[in-house]
């Protein structure tokens, strides 16, 4: 099998491409990504050397392109997008042009190259915010009510895939997955954005009151349910993917301070963001008894490694901020940066 993996120079989509190498036999990849500023071909050192790896520098949404690609493959899996809530507030355009426009120029080209499986990687952000102080969940039939620009563009990007299902007959799955953690996450994120703080001995800036809460998940099980989903999801489903492990900021906040030996107070807090989520919690009860994937990864012991990952590997994080220093991208809290 051949499978188009969009964004596999990002987060979640290197470890997709990780999964697909090295758990799912004789499976190729094709890697196009536009190596935006979240983009980084080394965050794939380990598996790009493989025969059945091959990259692909361009556009999801130059539809040529992307018609030859797919014509290549047997299925896709869609991981490309903008993916930071702060900018999509400061700089909401791109999130429609490349979560919108590129979702649909894939999804026009696997409907005419009759595609096997078109795996589109969502979030549970499209579902809105939950109240605190109660045990609800998001199930697969939540409706969707997004609150961020970056939200509402993967919203769309669901609703237009699954009427690719509805009106072409396009075997595509939905994943919705809740907060990845894990190494090669840009230091954009909470997490690696505060380890590094931390790693600097500055305070980490704390939203509000702390108090929102994500359903937070190891990368690698993130990656392998949406593996899952390629090979063995019925097409026109909906998967959440999530480990059951719902952290508010400030218990993020205290576990990182301990684990790099920092003082508990050593925060700021500063201004929320708009419209910021007040939590998200996944139910996954699908997942588990259709296809029966499970997360493997405790959190506090896979907290630890992702922190001595950042700790140990210096090289990666010194090439991202030289390139943030380079092209002025900024690190983190790009609101707030420019004043709004
Ligand atoms: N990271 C999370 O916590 C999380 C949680 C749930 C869902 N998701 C979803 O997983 C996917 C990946 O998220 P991430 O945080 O790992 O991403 P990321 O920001 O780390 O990487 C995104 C990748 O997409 C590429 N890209 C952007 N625009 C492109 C374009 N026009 N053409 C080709 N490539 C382009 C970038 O170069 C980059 O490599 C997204 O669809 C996101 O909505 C992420």
């Amino acid at each position: 099998m051949r499978v188009l993996v969009t964004g596999g120079a990002g987060f979640s989509g290197s470890w997709v491409i990780r999964h697909l190498i090295n758990s799912v036999q004789d499976c190729e990849v094709i890697n196009l990504d536009l190596l935006t500023y979240a983009g980084n071909l080394e965050n794939l050192v380990d598996v790009d050397q493989s025969p059945r790896y091959q990259f692909v520098h361009g556009d999801i949404r130059d539809a040529g392109l992307v018609d030859a690609l797919m014509a290549k493959a047997d299925a896709c899996i869609h991981t490309a997008a903008e993916t930071h809530v702060d900018r999509s507030i400061t700089g909401p355009l791109v999130f429609t042009e490349t979560n919108v426009l590129g979702t649909q120029t894939l999804l026009e080209a696997s409907r005419r190259h009759q595609v096997r499986k078109f795996v589109m990687v969502s979030t549970d952000e499209v579902y809105g915010s939950l109240q605190l102080g109660n045990s609800d969940q998001f199930t697969e039939s939540t409706p969707l009510k997004p609150n961020s620009p970056y939200a509402a563009s993967k919203a769309a990007a669901d609703l237009l895939t699954m009427s690719y299902f509805k009106t072409y007959n396009l075997p595509v799955c939905i994943t919705r997955c809740g907060n990845n953690y894990g190494p090669y996450q840009y230091p954009e994120k909470l997490i690696p954005f505060f380890i590094l703080k931390l790693l600097q001995n500055e305070p980490v800036p704390v939203y509000g009151d702390g108090l929102n809460v994500r359903d937070w998940i190891y990368v690698a099980d993130h990656a392998a349910a949406v593996v899952d989903v390629l090979m063995k999801s019925q097409p026109g489903e909906v998967y959440n993917i999530g480990a059951n492990n719902q952290r508010n900021n400030l218990e993020i906040t205290q576990l990182l301070l301990s684990l790099l030996g920092k003082p508990q107070d050593f925060v700021t807090y500063v201004p929320d963001r708009p419209g910021h989520d007040r939590r998200y919690a996944l139910s996954t009860q699908k997942i588990r008894e259709a296809l029966g994937w499970s997360p493997k990864h405790d959190f506090e012991q896979a907290l630890q490694e992702t922190v001595q990952w950042y700790q140990t590997n210096t090289a990666w994080i010194s090439h991202v901020q030289e390139r943030q220093h380079r092209e002025n991208i900024a690190p983190g809290a790009a609101w707030l940066s420019k004043g709004s």
